[in-house]
């Protein structure tokens, strides 16, 4: 049976890790997913495996972008938004991870701002103007536990994720009049390549798994579209800080 169309879901980082749970998650629920990130052969994977899902699904789109290259974001989304009508959910998970506060050169610090910061800001502009036009839509920024407490050592990590908590807040009290909702999930260790590659302390079992962030979704997805949450904190419950 082929399951309720239930919209259209842009998911960036969708590769893997967390953006690829939510973006699986969300096409089980019906969703057309709008897959972004830049390893093809990664976005293909999640493709084939949505494929797989024991429902017929709507199928997938399958981008292949760098979200620093504005201006191609921009026009591929405004083509996504003609083809296939309303942008229902945006969840931007797209970001880079680097350790230290200080340590870094100021160019690897660009880097990072541009990626987690920057780019976050372009697509926001592209995906708040079309979700102005609909009157609807709901937005979920992928920040992190590191956006609402500077860990030692953690300060260029944490620094694009306050930015990012900061333009989101401001956000969500300009949108939610206009009829558009957006909310900051700000987790800690969550099991995937990044925090591996972070050197987290934690065992897979002990962190917070990738579905919590779909789980967490689909909880805010079904609330009344009277009810706007600001942000939610999810930490570990062997390391609450
Ligand atoms: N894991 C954690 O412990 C943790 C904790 C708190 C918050 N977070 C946040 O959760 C989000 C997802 O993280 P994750 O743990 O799933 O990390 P991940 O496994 O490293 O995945 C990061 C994703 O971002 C994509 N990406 C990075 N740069 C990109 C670019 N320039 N253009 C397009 N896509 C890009 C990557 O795909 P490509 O390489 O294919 O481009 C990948 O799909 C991030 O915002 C991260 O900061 C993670």
């Amino acid at each position: 049976m082929m399951k309720k169309n239930t919209g259209l879901a842009i998911i960036t980082g969708a590769s893997q890790g967390i953006g690829s749970a939510i973006a699986t998650g969300l096409a089980n629920d019906g969703y057309r997913v709008v897959l972004i990130a830049r390893n093809k052969q990664n976005l293909d994977k999640v493709y084939d495996e949505i494929m797989k899902l024991e429902d017929h699904v709507p199928e997938p789109v399958v981008l292949p972008l760098d979200i620093t290259d504005y201006t191609t974001v921009d026009n591929e989304i405004r083509n996504i938004n003609r083809q296939y009508g309303a942008i229902d959910i945006l969840v931007n998970a797209a970001a880079l991870f680097m350790d230290g506060s200080l340590n870094e050169p100021v160019d690897h610090f660009r880097k990072i701002i541009e990626t987690n910061v920057v780019a976050q800001y372009a697509i926001l502009k592209t995906v708040t103007g079309i979700m102005k036009t609909q009157k609807s839509g709901y937005i979920f920024n992928i920040a992190s536990r590191a956006a609402k407490y500077g860990f030692p050592d953690g300060g260029i990590y944490g620094s694009t994720k306050f930015a990012f908590v900061g333009l989101t807040e401001s956000l969500y009290r300009e949108l939610a009049p206009l009829g558009i909702r957006v909310t900051s999930l700000c987790p800690g260790w969550v099991n995937t390549e990044m925090a591996k590659k972070a050197g987290t302390p934690l065992k897979d079992e002990e962190m917070i798994q990738p579905d919590d962030l779909l789980n967490t979704i689909r909880y805010l997805l079904n609330l009344s579209e009277n009810v706007c949450i600001k942000e939610i904190i999810l930490e570990m419950r062997k390391s609450i800080i």
